[in-house]
């Protein structure tokens, strides 16, 4: 799978992280709520070492409630992780947020027997989970208080959220997971990943038959199907043909019936859809 990642990409991002991290008490991984596990960084369990970490399970707008309680279970069997479900992009939550940030830093601090002097937060993330929606979300609300900065100097500052608590923004973007080939296609089919060598209609014919396999409801009543059709490739012929999706001489258009499946499944229309569950992972990592 051809990506933008290269060796020498993650040679020094994981340099950067490396020398940041003493500075930093706490570590916020901002993960898609759809693929916790697919969308976190191989490395950064290994990178944070023993500091606390809190898992931010965003867009959990898009994802399935009840997979998602099963992820924060998941992720919080580990001592010292908290997992959050939020929506970065919904207004009027920054306080609540920074108020739900804030306490459970202190716990995870308090629970370490770490010292409560300020502390340092940093987020990071692979591309796309949404870290600069919420940094500015978070910045816009500490503005609105404190002045009228502009938020990216804040957030190079550091935004601080409460008692002596500040968040960094990351140096240096994450890469995804990208040796399983399950999280590469999820990432695809997010949009986690874009310009991969993955052929569009092979994201979408996955994206299919995990659609009715896992969601058969949901999908049938959005394409109006009387029947689940049998495969990933008959439920992509019919998307087409329910949306006109044609070319000549009646064939469904597979490149853009491929694209009206995603498009809708990553603006929410099928309905809160999770692309994979705790169980699902692979044996290697369990
Ligand atoms: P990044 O810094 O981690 O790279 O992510 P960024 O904030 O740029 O967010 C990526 C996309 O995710 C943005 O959409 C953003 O609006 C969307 N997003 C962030 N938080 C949420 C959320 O809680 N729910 C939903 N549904 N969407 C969220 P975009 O600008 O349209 O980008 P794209 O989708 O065209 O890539």
């Amino acid at each position: 799978m051809a990506i933008q990642w290269y060796p020498g990409h993650m040679n020094k991002a994981r340099k950067k992280i490396k020398e940041s991290m003493p500075l930093i008490d706490i570590v916020i991984e901002v993960l898609d709520a759809r693929i916790p596990y697919s969308s976190e960084n191989p490395l950064l369990g290994q990178l944070r070492g023993q500091r606390p970490c809190i898992k931010l399970l965003n867009k959990s707008d898009l994802a399935d409630p009840l997979v998602t309680r099963a992820w924060q279970h998941y992720f919080e069997r580990e001592r010292g992780v908290k997992a959050i479900p939020i929506m970065a992009d919904k207004k009027g939550e920054a306080r609540q947020l920074i108020q739900k940030i804030s306490h459970v830093a202190r716990t995870l601090l308090r629970d370490r027997n770490f010292e409560l002097k300020p502390a340092r937060i940093m987020i990071m993330g692979i591309p796309n989970v949404g870290k600069s929606t919420l940094m500015n979300g978070l910045a816009g609300r500490v503005l609105a208080k404190v002045g009228n900065e502009p938020a990216v100097t804040k957030i190079q500052q550091g935004i601080k959220l409460a008692d002596g608590i500040s968040l960094f923004d990351t140096p240096g973007m994450l890469w995804p997971k990208l040796e399983d080939e399950d999280s590469g296609y999820r990432l695809a089919v997010t949009g986690a990943i874009k310009n991969t060598a993955m052929d569009f209609e092979d994201v979408a014919l996955y994206a299919a038959a995990y659609f009715i396999k896992h969601y058969p409801e949901l999908v049938m009543a959005r394409y109006k199907l009387k029947d689940l059709p049998e495969d990933g490739m008959s439920f992509l012929q019919a998307v087409g043909r329910r949306r006109g999706a044609l070319r000549a001489g009646g064939h469904v258009d597979l490149h853009n019936a491929a694209e009206v499946l995603l498009n809708e499944f990553r603006g929410g229309q099928l309905g809160r859809i999770s692309l994979e569950t705790p169980d699902m992972r692979p044996a290697v990592t369990a």
